[in-house]
């Protein structure tokens, strides 16, 4: 990749309040443009962002008032490319070190629509920041159907969970009785053993009636006894017969089946509650194993989410979204200090377009001198430039624009300086960014 484009040198003439200011910003780290309130420092960075943004960014009062010469805006890339606004009309004129023309497209390619114009970050809604965010690693529309699907079963899992206490509540209602058994006792069964048993006792009353026949016939035949001799010994032999048959028989009793057939209704209704309320059971499970099922699902969706995240390449540590919108070390943007959402605007508006190695910060003196000395030092680990304005005279400041030009006698001359812009030399020194910090 070749390396991402800053500005190496700045002219201004004539432009919003600035009447003539001339820098050579920092290569790496702030530059920062110091000064009193209504100097022209944001007017600086508004010509910034209008001769590398194109007209879209043009001040509505870009000329400035008292001056009969038109503004006059020079900026040399660190690729070679010159980029002037000049003229009547303010054109445009990209021209490349062996003097070939080029327009706003050129320019558009690497020049990141954040890091002119990080406002339109800040002020964006926590929506967007995400979205924007999520553009940056790559992962948004992945991010997205996890979302959906985590949705989807979380309300489900919200259903089947009052299913789930329905059933508990159904099933602990019915009444149970121990020590039955587990299907209900056929009545037809006991009534038909009841009848074998009468049509035995039949029996036995109809063989008891045949020997009383025999006895009175034999009686009859002793009358007749000569008469019917023959007929005597046989109804003998017969009688005999029937006297065994006689001998061996009992009669068995009802009673009990009797007992048991009263009993089977009310036996039945109480199986039959038990069968019921072991159905309740089963299903107010079934539904507590489905409600298990969708949890388990859902955590695994969030982790899913969450590994998603964490393997993407954010732009910087601890910047992450959750549940659609950004945080930073946990925060939403509201409760971000407004370094942090300095820093968070930064790191993105560089991750959005790589080929772009500066930004313009605009009010920086929100920044404490410690915050500003490690910001510093991160945007150095990064390869990032940054021009920045901030309501300061303090040697933090790289140079000091007052009314619409840059304070002569700043930074004050000492052995081995040089007049015009310099590294920044805060009262600490500027160390180095550790991850983690901010
Ligand atoms: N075209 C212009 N010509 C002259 N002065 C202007 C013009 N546009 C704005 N100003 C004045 O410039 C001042 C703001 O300049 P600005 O660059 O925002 O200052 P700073 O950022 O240093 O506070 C205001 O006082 C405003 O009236
Ligand atoms: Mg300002």
């Amino acid at each position: 990749m070749t390396d991402p484009i800053k500005i190496s040198a700045l002219q201004l003439e004539n432009v919003k309040r600035v009447r003539a200011v001339a820098l050579t910003p920092t290569e790496n780290g702030l530059t920062i443009l110091g000064g009193r309130n209504g100097q022209g420092k944001t007017s600086v960075l508004d010509a910034i962002a209008w001769a590398l943004g194109g007209d879209r960014y043009k001040p509505t009062g870009a000329a400035r008032e008292g001056s009969v010469l038109p503004p006059d805006i020079r900026i040399t890339l660190s690729n070679g490319l010159l980029v002037e606004r000049k003229g009547k009309n303010s054109s445009l004129t990209v021209t490349d070190p062996e003097g070939k023309r080029y327009g706003q497209k050129l320019l558009d390619a690497f020049v990141g629509t954040f890091a002119i114009d990080l406002p339109r970050f800040l002020h964006a809604s926590d929506k967007e920041k995400a979205e924007t965010l999520l553009r940056v690693i790559g992962v948004g529309d992945q991010l997205k159907e996890l979302e959906h699907k985590c949705e989807d079963v979380y309300s489900h899992r919200h259903a089947v969970g009052q299913i789930v206490t329905q059933k508990e509540a159904h099933a602990k209602e019915l009444p149970f009785h121990e020590g039955l058994p587990e299907e209900p006792v056929s009545a037809s069964d006991l009534i038909r053993r009841q009848q074998d048993i009468l049509l035995r006792n039949a029996e036995n009353a109809r063989k008891r009636a045949r020997k009383a026949e025999l006895e009175q016939r034999r009686i009859d035949l002793d009358k007749q006894i000569a008469r019917l001799m023959n007929e005597a010994n046989q109804v003998v032999a017969d009688l005999k017969v029937a006297e065994m048959d006689a001998l061996d028989l009992y009669d068995e009793s009802t009673a009990e089946l009797e007992q048991n057939i009263r009993d089977v209704d009310m036996l039945n209704a109480k199986i039959r509650q038990n069968l019921d309320r072991r159905r309740a059971d089963a299903e107010a499970k079934a539904a507590a194993d489905q409600y298990n099922d969708l949890t388990n699902q859902l955590e695994k969706l969030r982790a899913d989410k969450r590994a998603l995240l964490d393997g993407a390449a954010l732009p910087l540590p601890g910047l992450t979204v959750e549940n659609g919108c950004l945080t930073y070390k946990g925060h939403r943007w509201d409760c971000m200090s407004g370094a942090e959402q300095l820093i968070v605007g930064t790191a993105i508006a560089r991750a959005l377009n790589p080929s772009c190695g500066f930004v313009l910060l605009d009010k920086l003196e929100q920044l404490d001198a410690h915050t500003l000395n490690i910001f510093n030092g991160w945007l150095m680990q990064h390869g990032l430039q940054a021009i920045a304005t901030r309501v300061s005279t303090g040697s933090e400041c790289t140079v000091i624009i007052e009314d619409g030009g840059l304070r002569p006698d700043f930074p004050p001359i000492t052995e081995g300086s040089q007049q015009g812009a310099r590294a920044p030399e805060p009262s600490t020194p500027f160390r180095t960014w550790k991850a983690g910090e901010f």
